[in-house]
């Protein structure tokens, strides 16, 4: 029986060192396709060209555009997202840094 017991409890002791393992790697691995088609899409469009009717009002950034691309640092982009850009809102709050910088990577995949 105790032998049973102390079995039971290594596997409890298992299971909740994992699930905060798992809760800690919340946020450290991020889909960056899925929260571009989430956040972004309805207004850079999925193409990236902000052809979207919300993107046309409010003027969004073709972000497949060759000469924007070539201007335009890493750490820009990843301050456009986090900090908002005119009619763009921000998402620092909203998202965590690595998510951020999977949308920097999601962004200058749109020039390929
Ligand atoms: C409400 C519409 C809207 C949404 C949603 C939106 N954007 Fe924007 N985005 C804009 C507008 C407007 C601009 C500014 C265009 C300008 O600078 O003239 C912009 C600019 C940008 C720029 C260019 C910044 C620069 O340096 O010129 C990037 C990169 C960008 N958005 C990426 C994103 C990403 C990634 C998301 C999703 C997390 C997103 N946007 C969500 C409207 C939007």
């Amino acid at each position: 029986m105790q032998k049973y017991m102390k079995c039971l409890l290594a596997v409890a002791a298992l299971f909740v060192s994992y699930a905060g393992q798992a809760q800690q790697m919340d946020g450290l691995v991020a889909d960056g396709p899925a929260l571009y088609a989430e956040y972004c899409a309805k207004c850079h469009g999925k193409n990236g060209r902000s052809n979207t009717f919300i993107g046309l009002l409010t003027f969004s950034q073709n972000l497949t555009n060759a000469a924007w691309q070539a201007e335009t640092l890493d750490a820009d982009i990843y301050a456009a997202i986090a900090g908002g850009r005119r009619m763009m809102p921000s998402y620092a709050d909203k998202l965590s840094v690595v998510e951020l910088q999977a949308l920097v990577d999601v962004v200058r995949d749109l020039q390929r």
